[in-house]
């Protein structure tokens, strides 16, 4: 059985105080940012934040109305038309500052995110800390990128002379809207933040509620940095009231989203305009007979596991030939007993998940999996949204658990044949975000992970989106458009292009 760590609150910077004591209004709820100032919603009415742990309200968020979301577009699109002006070293400097001040409160920022979504307390900081490196990479990136065009002359075309030299240069779409997830409120919206603003975009910001606190204090070090009134901005409130309205606001000229399904139902709401998606993942875990097992173990469990199992990119079905199975499965088994549970201030590897009806819904696949028969590696716990690891062996297709996201602590083993039932699996999926293969032979490996349809296969190491700068995409239900920092900066941009016609045509002659 895995242990239980006593609660250990080891935070001394609390969130809400100090610089960030103008986020908190006289009653103790946090208020929106809005033209460069924190405010209370006219509503009069906030949303609650239940912290996972506890499972009482930890803090509460303004519930904003339509107008006030209306108010902060008007507010970003007049702000983008200057910023756009900004000359790009100057928009990098603000960046650079930014992510200092980022970095430099990591705890209060950190906390929320234990008390929000029961992060780890390490890797809480870890978040802001990579978060701040992510902005600095923009910035640099971004005078990098921005700061090159083409030069094209007409004659390479059948039928033309060299009469027209064309000029192209990216600029920046207009307002983006981002729309980040609970696991990564922090690092998800900025790498959305960073790349809209070294572009020249200005940037709405719509936070979820287990996370919006974190995301308000991020926000502030952005205001902290000085960057102009209305450029970007943050309003809070339930998706069900103003999730709509912001996402087909006529004022929104691009949006980037990471979630679940409603990802799908926003593309199909959203006007005509850009999409950049990020909408989860089934990624598989394919272990060859010649594979290292001790490696592979280390990964399943790392992989499966960190943050309990909520994270796009966890490793979420173990397709293993079935004569190293048996070997692997103990290894797995040998360290899942290892991992600590309990509270996140005491940095267990294994967490509360974040809401009770996620909890509830993880409980759904390993009773559907209990009832067809799969072995339980370990006995199923649950106390309150703390779902012990679980790790489950002689999955089949026909259960839900071979096919749905858990996001939570429980990973299905499937025993496969040959490869291409382990290809066969994978690629019946509705998801194709990660995915990652072990063995020995790399001429093996590149043949799988080219059957393999997914935005990414890691070969020999669990699926992840790091670092920043690679490019993250998925394919089918998994996403639209491809992540990382180049590739967010260059989707945040239009080409624009100016042509010079001459008289005459002109030749260079050496
Ligand atoms: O949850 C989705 C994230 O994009 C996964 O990011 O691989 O850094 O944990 P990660």
């Amino acid at each position: 059985m895995a242990h239980f760590k006593p609660p250990n609150v080891a935070f001394t910077q609390m969130a809400g105080t100090g610089v960030f004591a103008e986020l908190v209004g006289g009653d103790g709820e946090f208020k929106y940012y809005s033209d460069g100032e924190w405010k209370k919603s006219c509503s009069g009415k906030s949303v609650p934040i239940i912290n996972p742990t506890t499972r009482e309200t930890q803090f509460k968020v303004q519930a904003c109305t339509k107008e006030e979301v209306n108010k902060v577009i008007d507010a970003a699109k007049t702000a983008q038309k200057s910023w756009a002006k900004t000359p790009l070293w100057k928009r990098a400097e603000l960046l650079h500052k930014a992510a200092a001040i980022l970095k430099e409160h990591r705890n209060p920022i950190a906390e929320c995110l234990v008390k929000e979504i029961a992060k780890p307390a390490k890797d809480a900081v870890t978040e802001v800390v990579r978060s701040g490196d992510l902005v600095s990479y923009c910035a640099e990136e971004g005078v990098r990128i921005l700061g090159e065009g083409k030069f094209l002359v007409s004659d390479s075309f059948p039928g033309n002379e060299r009469t027209k030299y064309c000029l192209t240069s990216k600029i920046p779409l207009g307002v983006i809207l981002a729309i980040p997830p609970f696991n990564y409120p922090v690092n998800l919206a900025v790498s959305k933040i960073g790349p809209a603003l070294i572009a020249g975009n200005s940037l709405v910001l719509k936070p979820p509620t287990q996370g919006a606190v974190a995301a308000l204090h991020m926000v502030h070090c952005f205001h902290l940095a000085g960057f102009p009134k209305g450029l970007i901005s943050c309003v809070t409130g339930k998706g069900s009231e103003i999730g709509d309205f912001l996402t087909m606001h006529p004022g929104i000229n691009c949006i980037s989203f990471t979630g679940g399904d409603t990802g799908i139902a926003i593309s199909k709401k959203a006007g005509m305009i850009p999409l950049q998606m990020e909408l989860g993942g089934k990624d598989a875990c394919i272990i060859l007979e010649d594979a290292d097992l001790d490696l592979a173990a280390a990964n399943i469990v790392k992989g499966g596991f960190s943050y309990s199992g909520q994270r796009c990119t966890a490793v979420k079905v173990v397709l293993v030939m079935d004569s190293v199975a048996d070997a692997l499965v103990e290894k797995v088994k040998a360290k899942v007993v290892k991992l600590t549970v309990g509270p996140p201030e005491d940095d267990c590897d294994i967490t509360p998940v974040v809401t009770e009806s996620s909890a509830n819904f993880i409980e759904g696949l390993v009773m559907d999996a209990k009832q067809k028969g799969a072995t339980f590696c370990q006995e199923y716990k649950r106390a309150g949204n703390l779902i012990w690891p679980l790790l489950l062996d002689n999955v089949r297709p026909d259960m839900r658990i071979a096919w749905e996201e858990p996001f939570g602590p429980v990973l299905p083993v499937i025993r496969i044949n040959s490869v291409e039932e382990g290809i066969h699996h994978c690629n019946a999926s509705n998801f194709g975000l990660q995915g990652c293969v072990f063995t020995r032979d790399i001429n093996k490996a590149i043949l799988i992970s080219d059957a393999m349809e997914t935005g990414t296969v890691q070969i020999n190491s669990a699926p992840a989106r790091g670092p920043d700068h690679f490019p993250f995409q998925g394919l089918k239900d998994s996403g639209i458009g491809s992540q990382g920092i180049t590739n967010s900066i260059n989707m945040m941009t239009k080409i624009k292009t100016t042509v010079i016609n001459l008289p005459t045509p002109s030749y260079t002659m050496g």
